[in-house]
């Protein structure tokens, strides 16, 4: 980064943190693998490192979701980069359902060597356990309904299980936990707290809207800077800081205060919102670390 940005001050309420902790702990012990779900616009911001304790030796699928809302190269960018360190990943737009119809079929993969073993103790028919992970507003329990689909049958007691917990059947022999585990985002950088304010991970206080707006701006001139051209109508000035930049932009927009002063709260949440909703195109915010093949 450099002097053209200002800090961002994050709202930060860790709130119910133990809890959902403590809920993952019990019901790790009942699933047979974890499926994390990532933003696959910021799929390093996005993941959790204590995912790694947590999920133990337990089978892994990374879940790259909102594929909709991100660059198409960059995705396929960090598929290849996850492959190479032997990740299996599934990517989905959980809202229209792109890619969810595959999961099972990615789970049983993930699973192939645990079902031949159940398979050689004569337990082929005892149904395989998926626990669904991931920091909030991810897309969890979207993806949870569109997995399940109408014909969900809610598996119901089964012998062990906790009353009130509820397996989905996905699948012949394959239940899904319907209650996501949520992790918390973990944020050691400014750049990393910003792309998760921009993705709705984490909240941004009200006031310091138009800082992450200000400091997207320039990751767009940096990184899309046809975006900025497409939506708004002008060619970035590689000489403006973000605030200037939301300020030609609110102009273009013309929204304008008094006496041809610019409203950049206004054109600031414009921004936030329109990426939100996918309108200045397919953005990622994060690209894998060079391959080093
Ligand atoms: P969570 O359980 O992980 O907290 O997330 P949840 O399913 O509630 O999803 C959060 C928001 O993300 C929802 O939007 C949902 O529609 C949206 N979403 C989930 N998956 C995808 C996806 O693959 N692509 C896109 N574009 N959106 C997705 P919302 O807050 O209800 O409103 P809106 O964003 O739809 O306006």
């Amino acid at each position: 980064m450099n002097e053209q940005y200002t800090q961002l001050a994050i709202q930060w309420f860790p709130g119910h943190m133990t809890k959902a902790q403590r809920m993952i702990d019990e019901n790790m012990k009942q699933v047979d693998m974890v499926c994390e779900l990532v933003d696959a616009r910021i799929p390093h911001s996005s993941r959790n490192p204590d995912i790694d304790r947590l999920a133990g030796d337990k089978p892994r699928l990374l879940i790259l979701n909102r594929i909709d809302l991100a660059d198409p190269e960059v995705t396929a960018k960090w598929r290849e980069h996850f492959k190479r360190q032997g990740i299996a990943v599934l990517e989905t737009d959980a809202k229209t359902g792109k890619g969810v119809r595959e999961f099972p079929a990615a789970v049983r993969s993930v699973l192939k060597e645990k079902i031949a073993a159940l398979e050689a103790k004569g337990q082929g028919n005892r149904p395989l356990r998926v626990m669904i992970l991931g920091i909030p507003n991810v897309g969890k329990s979207t993806f949870i309904n569109k997995v399940a689909g109408r014909k969900a049958a809610i598996a119901g007691d089964k012998p062990g299980v906790t009353r009130g917990k509820q397996w989905i059947s996905i699948d012949r022999g394959l239940d899904l936990l319907d209650t996501p585990g949520i992790l918390w985002p973990k944020f050691d950088s400014q750049e990393v707290g910003e792309s998760l304010a921009l993705t709705n991970a984490i909240k941004a206080d009200v006031l310091d809207k138009e800082t992450l707006a200000a400091n997207f701006m320039l990751r767009l001139r940096a990184m899309y800077p046809g975006a900025i051209e497409q939506r708004y109508k002008f060619t970035p000035d590689p000489e403006k800081n973000g605030f200037e930049l939301l300020e030609d932009a609110g102009r273009k927009r013309g929204f304008l205060i008094s006496r041809g002063e610019v409203d950049i709260e206004r054109m600031a949440s414009v921004l936030l919102s329109e990426y939100h909703d996918g309108k200045l195109g397919r953005i990622s915010l994060e690209a894998p670390p060079a391959a080093q093949d």
